[in-house]
């Protein structure tokens, strides 16, 4: 990612740089109206920072910023520019308020530059138009706002206008605006033109207002949100265009023929992300000029580029970085530009489906400094011509399937390297003697997903300069050397998961500096330090670690603590509570007891980040922890397996959980009631309620149906995802094992078509299975073992082939096992239990004078009654319904309905009544 950012770096052009304001000493002093002017546009300015403190007395030549013609004395360039260093920030040094009018009394002005001020959203003054010398006008970052003036087209001698707008915002570039560009046509002076996040997006004819300016040199229309290009030019002006960045724009067409391909003077072009598609012209190769060329993230399923590249020998960038290039990487080498003096310097082929084994090329690419080739199928060992590339910065070649083995031999020639990423290369291994000193100095090194192992690579010693350290899954089985603790101390990122790395972790943790730590899947022991200062990111799970947690973390700003398979023991520490920011706390599988933490110096506090809770498989105690009340972000709580106790407390609804996703309750000594608010919670998806002391006659459920999902809610984990929140999104499960619900299973059952997998085992449900449960088309597991059900098996479930597991044992039922799809393949264990069953796979064979016609109490005295059941769509548009029946325990008399319905958006379905 990062390399991306610095590619992206490499290829926004140069910011055009302002030539250093002359010497403002004049022999002539400056011209009174002119002077009243200024003192007059002083008036109008807001300057918090005094940075117009010069501006008194008589010669206003002198004043900052402000240059006189030596010959005339008027003034002809003004340079009030704010800081350049926080330009893009709101508050700083800056100008602001508002630009006078008495600016126009400066007629021989001819540079102006009001970049980097901030004009708190007020329009571009329509009265810049009336200032006929300009040549220079430079109001980017000036936190303008509206329609960009006409008038501007007025400035008939402009060489240079720069109007891009502040950048940043949650409607990035919806600012500054201009209907069409015809005003430019009235400028065929303008060499420079940048209007960066301005939006063009009416601008329908833009290529051919462009055209009119026959001297432009560089256009700068970056994220201007333009629909249309042009695929030609009847007869283009063009001529001196060199740099032309029109990245970021959705142009959603082939990327030839387009009239950019006729412009032979360029030397840089950017059409990253534009969404072109279709295969790179030969036309390229015309362009000779070139010496920067970008298409990084256009679909341009092209096989192979074409081999006119080879006639590009200006070339210093090329960045084909996710274009969807395929093909032979020999064949793709070949095509390279092949010139005598060959400058290309930054190659980026990453992100692609190019193949075959790496050449051994010779000379030609000897200036690289940036090679980029990772996420592609190259296969084979890596050639020496790449250990021969010694003014290499930056080698990807991570996520291929090289192998062959790197040593110290082939390292040694990278004097200048600093980013090194040979990772998720499985077979690849790295075998460098431990007393070797490299002669470069790391910053990033990306040596995770090979074999890097079994010692710890000693030979990392030296790189103290290391910020990005990632050795995750390297086959590292070591104990880890003291020295880590120290090398690695400034490195923002420690990555040494998935290895058999084992040692304890040094109580001199806290004065590291690192951001992220992964430690997990490996043989750490001993008992958890305080943590460094700036951490965010703690990764610990499946070690042995052992002991108590610190009472105090030591990182405020801690988002992330996973500490999952330890066997951590005592209480959870109070000082978790100040940790505001924490997003996932996942404490599973340790030995923790007391209570959680009440918190409750805020009980009316800031609210919580937390969105994931997981304390399963501990033995934490007392009542459903209060602190969740301030927790309104939370999507997933796991208290199962623990000793809870207690009921439900009637604040768990919307109020205090809106969002709550995953609820596991399974496995503790909860009582009581579920309360009905529970159904209120409008994202619910999954509810393991199973094995707890739940008792009542209400069955609740909430039920998630993620046919119409397109974005189901999910667990964001800003690094790693973590195991149970890849099934949040897909399970839609239905558990209300093991506890003491009584009553029938609602016909309405069948509303819930994405229920995939419905446990209600180990209960006292009677009453038939309903025949509408055929109508769970998604359904793949269904255990109704152990409850008082009767009847017949209905014959739609013949319907469910999907069906994978069934368990109807230990019931009542009755007649015929159906023989149809995949009943052939249960066994007779999904059915014992049942006396009054027949049929394969059991050996009671079936008499027809049996059948369950006869049987009484069958749908006779059943009235229909249509109920409308209210359905939510959520902001996810998740499709759920929440119902609760009221089920009597002999006889039923009533269904009762809970609904939550946010759209007002109703199906009907039949309900019946006994
Ligand atoms: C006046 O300006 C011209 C060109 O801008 C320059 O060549 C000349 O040296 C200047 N004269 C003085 C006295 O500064
Ligand atoms: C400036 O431009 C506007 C519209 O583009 C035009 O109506 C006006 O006459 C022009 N003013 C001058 C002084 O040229
Ligand atoms: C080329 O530029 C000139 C000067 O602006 C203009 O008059 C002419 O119409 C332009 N040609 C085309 C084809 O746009
Ligand atoms: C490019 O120019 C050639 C002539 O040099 C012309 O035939 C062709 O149509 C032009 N293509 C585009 C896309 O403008
Ligand atoms: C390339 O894109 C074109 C246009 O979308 C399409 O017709 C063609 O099938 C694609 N070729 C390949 C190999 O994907
Ligand atoms: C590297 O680039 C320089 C200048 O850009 C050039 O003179 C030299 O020939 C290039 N080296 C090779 C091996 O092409
Ligand atoms: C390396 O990969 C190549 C190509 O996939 C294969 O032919 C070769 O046998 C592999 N070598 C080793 C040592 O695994």
């Amino acid at each position: 990612m990062a390399l991306l950012c610095l590619l992206l770096s490499l290829f926004s052009p140069a910011t055009a740089t302002v030539p250093p304001t002359a010497s403002t000493s004049s022999n002539r002093s400056c011209i009174s109206d002119e002077r009243a002017a200024l003192l007059s546009i002083k008036e109008s300015f807001l300057d918090p920072y005094n940075r117009l403190e010069s501006w008194q007395g008589e010669d206003c030549c002198s004043w900052w910023g402000v240059r006189c013609s030596n010959k005339t004395g008027h003034v002809i360039k003004l340079r009030l520019q704010g800081s350049t260093d926080d330009c893009l920030n709101f508050y700083g040094d800056k100008l602001g308020g508002e630009i006078s009018y008495s600016l126009v009394s400066l007629q021989k002005l001819r540079y102006l530059d009001l970049s980097c001020n901030n004009f708190n959203w007020s329009r571009i003054p329509v009265f810049l138009g009336s200032l006929p010398s300009l040549r220079y006008l430079n109001l980017s970052y000036g936190f303008f706002y509206g329609s960009i003036p006409p008038q501007l087209g007025n400035l008939t001698n402009l060489v240079y206008l720069d109007l891009k707008p502040w950048p940043y915002n949650s409607k990035p570039c919806q600012y500054l605006y201009s209907v069409g560009l015809s005003w430019l046509s009235h400028i065929p002076s303008l060499k420079y033109l940048d209007l960066t996040c301005v939006n063009l997006r009416s601008a329908v004819h833009w290529v051919n207002e462009i055209n009119m300016l026959p001297v432009l040199k560089v256009l700068n229309l970056k994220e201007c949100r333009l629909v249309n290009s042009a695929r030609s030019l009847h007869h283009s002006n063009l001529t001196a265009l060199e740099k032309l960045d029109i990245s970021e724009n959705i142009f959603s067409t082939r990327i030839a023929p387009n009239w950019f391909w006729n412009v032979t003077s360029l030397t840089f072009l950017n059409i990253a992300y534009c969404s072109f598609y279709g295969p790179i012209p030969d036309e390229i190769g015309r362009i000779t000029s070139l010496e920067q060329i970008s298409l990084e993230q256009n679909n341009l399923n092209s096989t192979m580029i074409p081999s006119s590249f080879k006639n590009l020998c200006n070339l210093k960038v090329l960045d084909l970085v996710s274009t969807n290039t395929a093909g032979d990487i020999r064949e793709l080498m070949k095509r390279l530009p092949n010139c005598p003096s060959n400058k290309l310097q930054e190659l980026g082929l990453s992100a692609n489906s190019i193949s075959g084994t790496l050449p051994n090329w010779s000379e030609p690419l000897a200036n690289l400094t940036i090679l980029l080739f990772s996420n592609n199928y190259l296969t084979g060992t890596i050639p020496s011509s790449i250990w021969a590339l010694t003014k290499l910065n930056y080698l990807d070649l991570r996520n291929n399937m090289l192998n062959g083995t790197v040593t110290e031999h082939h390292l040694g020639n990278l004097n200048n390297l600093v980013y090194l990423g040979l990772g998720n290369n499985t077979h690849l291994q790295i075998k460098i003697s431990s007393n070797w000193i490299p002669p470069f100095k790391l910053q990033i090194v990306l040596l995770n997903s090979l074999q890097l192992g079994p010692e710890f690579p000693a030979w990392l010693r030296s790189q103290r300069s290391i910020q990005h350290l990632q050795i995750s899954n390297a086959s590292i089985s070591a104990t880890i050397p003291d020295w880590f603790w120290t090398v690695f101390s400034r490195a923002e990122f420690l990555g040494l998961a998935f290895n058999q790395i084992s040692g304890t972790l040094p109580t001199t943790l806290e004065f590291m500096a690192a951001r992220t730590m992964f430690l997990s899947y490996n043989r750490f022991t001993g008992t958890v330090p305080k943590f460094p200062r700036n951490l965010t990111s703690m990764h610990m799970s499946d070690n042995s670690l052992s002991g108590t947690l610190p009472s105090d973390f030591g990182a405020p700003m801690l988002e992330m603590l996973v500490l999952h398979n330890n066997s951590i023991s005592g209480t959870i520490p109070s000082s978790l509570c100040s940790l505001k920011q924490l997003y996932i706390l996942d404490l599973s599988g340790n030995m923790l007891t007391g209570e959680v933490p009440t918190c409750q110096e805020d009980l009316n506090p800031p609210a919580r980040a937390l969105a994931v809770i997981n304390f399963n498989s501990n033995k934490l105690s007392g009542e459903f922890p209060l602190v969740l009340q301030s927790c309104p972000q939370l999507v997933f709580l796991d208290l199962s397996y623990n000793q809870f106790s207690g009921s439900l407390p009637l604040w768990i609804g919307e109020k205090y959980l809106p969002y709550l996703s995953l609820l596991r309750l399974r496995s503790n000594m909860f009582s009581g009631h579920i309360p009905m608010e529970l159904t209120k919670i409008g994202q619910l998806q999954f509810l393991d309620l199973a094995q707890n002391k739940f008792f009542g006659t209400c069955v609740q459920g909430a039920f998630y149906d993620t046919i119409i999902s397109y974005q189901p809610v999910s667990v964001q984990t800003k690094g790693q995802q973590l195991e149970f929140s890849v099934q949040i999104s897909r399970v839609v499960n239905l558990d209300l094992s093991s506890n003491n619900f009584t009553g029938a299973i609602p016909q309405d059952i069948g509303a819930l078509v994405a229920l995939k997998s419905l446990n209600f085992s180990w209960n006292f449900l009677n009453g038939e299975i309903p025949e509408t449960i055929g109508q769970l088309k998604q359904l793949e597991s269904l255990d109704l073992s152990h409850n008082e059900l009767s009847g017949e098996i209905p014959s739609s479930l013949q319907a469910l082939n999907t069906l994978g597991t069934m368990n109807l044992s230990y019931n009542d039922l009755s007649g015929r096992i159906p023989t149809g799809n995949q009943f052939g393949s249960y066994d007779s264990s999904s059915y014992i239990g049942n006396i009054g069953l027949c049929g394969r796979p059991l050996t009671r064979d079936c008499f027809r004078n049996t059948s369950s016609e006869d049987l009484p109490g069958n749908h006779g005295d059943l009235e229909y009654k249509s109920l409308c059941l209210s359905m939510a769509i959520g902001f996810v548009f998740s499709l759920w319904v929440v119902l609760c029946l009221l089920l009597f325990k002999t006889n039923w008399r009533k269904s009762y309905f809970m609904f939550v319905d946010r759209l007002q958006k109703k199906i009907c379905v039949n309900v019946k009544i006994r």
